[in-house]
């Protein structure tokens, strides 16, 4: 079976995305619970401002990413949390939980996409044509970088 990416649409899908992020924000990275659920994890098939993402390999869940709509000032959406579980990175399908979000993106008519890049993955982001934007920064205890890409 192949890699499948379907947006979160029932409980059930939204409790195994949050177990990816918990494996690999809170305990790989160690970022505070209380920080890594935040609430645009409520109820998300409820909503219009965020779109969560899952990626299944031979049925189960490996990976997911958010795209959070709500912009300002006309800005891009941004995309966060993205996570693959340790032992299944490095077969591409990080890039396509990217490109399902930023089709997403485009979808909706918007002409770029944010997000803020954990410095070790910025050569992630820029091999998907993601260009870094001012300073390194700490956020819960974790170096970022903002970037962005034009759709
Ligand atoms: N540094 C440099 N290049 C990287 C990289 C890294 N940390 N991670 C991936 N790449 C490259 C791959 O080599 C590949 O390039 P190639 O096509 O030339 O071989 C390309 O990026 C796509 O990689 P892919 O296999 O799709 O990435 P992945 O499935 O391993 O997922 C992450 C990448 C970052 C999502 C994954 O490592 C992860 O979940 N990390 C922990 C959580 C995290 O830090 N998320 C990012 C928060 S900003």
């Amino acid at each position: 079976m192949p890699f499948e990416i379907t947006r979160v649409g029932t409980p059930a899908d939204l409790a195994a995305a949050l177990a990816v992020r918990t494996r690999v924000f809170v305990e790989e990275q160690h970022v505070p619970v209380e920080e890594e659920i935040d609430h645009h994890d409520a109820e998300p098939w409820t909503r219009s401002d965020v779109l969560h993402v899952i990626g299944r390999l031979d049925g189960t869940v490996i990976a997911t990413a958010r795209l959070l709509l709500e912009t300002h000032d006309g800005g891009y959406p941004h995309i966060g949390r993205v996570a693959v579980l340790a032992e299944h990175r490095g077969h591409g399908y990080g890039r396509a939980l990217m490109r399902a979000l930023q089709d997403e993106a485009r979808a909706l008519g918007f002409l770029g996409v944010t997000l803020a890049a954990q410095t070790h993955a910025v050569p992630f982001y820029e091999g998907l044509g993601y260009v870094a934007r001012g300073p390194v920064y700490l956020d819960a205890g974790i170096e970022h970088r903002d970037m962005d890409m034009l759709l």
